[in-house]
């Protein structure tokens, strides 16, 4: 049994993405599992896939607009087209002040009700929830890369999904990896 301060859950999912079209296709996957007032932060350097993976989530969800990179915004609003909760997608990058801050952005929306993703949030907004799935992102290395010469070698990342909180604890996240 694990204790609740115990946030290293035994659920993180080690999966091999092979292209940026797979790393849209896992969001799809992940937006299955997803309920309202849940957070999702991404880790991964510039260019790891995190707004890919934050757009096939947006088409999971089934929400209005195209995601894109939130530059020049901190938080983008994706409402739902259906019964669905809204996706808001979060560039932590430019906010220095954690929680209050992205309280103080004063989103239309309802952050109980909506499924809220953060890109470059580690250390600023995990008091936003106790409850989060951690998505990190990393370049394939060694044995995950395709053999050398290969083409696609550059497109290879490795994704680990780990939830942590009571809201993942038991939640199975091997259908991501099908
Ligand atoms: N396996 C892959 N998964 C995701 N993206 C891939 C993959 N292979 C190639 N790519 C390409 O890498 C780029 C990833 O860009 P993306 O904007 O998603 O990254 P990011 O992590 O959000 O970067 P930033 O830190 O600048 O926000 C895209 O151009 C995408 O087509
Ligand atoms: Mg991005």
């Amino acid at each position: 049994m694990s204790t609740p301060q115990d946030t290293s859950a035994p659920q993180a999912t080690p999966l091999t993405v092979k292209s940026a079209e797979d790393m849209r296709e896992l969001g799809r996957r992940l937006a299955a599992l997803l309920r309202p007032g849940d957070l999702v932060l991404l880790s991964g350097e510039l260019g790891a896939g995190k707004t890919t993976l934050t757009r096939g989530l947006g088409e999971g969800l089934g929400v209005r607009g195209a995601v894109t990179s939130p530059t020049f915004v901190i938080a983008r609003v994706h409402p739902p087209l259906g019964a669905g909760p809204a996706l808001v997608h979060v560039d932590a990058y430019r906010l220095s002040g954690g929680l209050d801050e992205m309280e103080d952005l004063d989103l239309d929306v309802s952050l109980p009700e909506s499924v809220i993703v953060v890109e470059w949030g580690d250390g600023k907004v995990e008091e936003l929830s106790e409850d989060r799935l951690r998505v990190v992102i990393e370049r394939a290395v060694g044995a995950d890369a395709p053999a050398e010469g290969d083409a696609d070698a550059d497109d290879v990342r490795s994704v680990t999904v780990t939830g942590v909180g009571a809201r993942w604890a038991g939640v199975d996240l091997s259908p991501l990896g099908r």
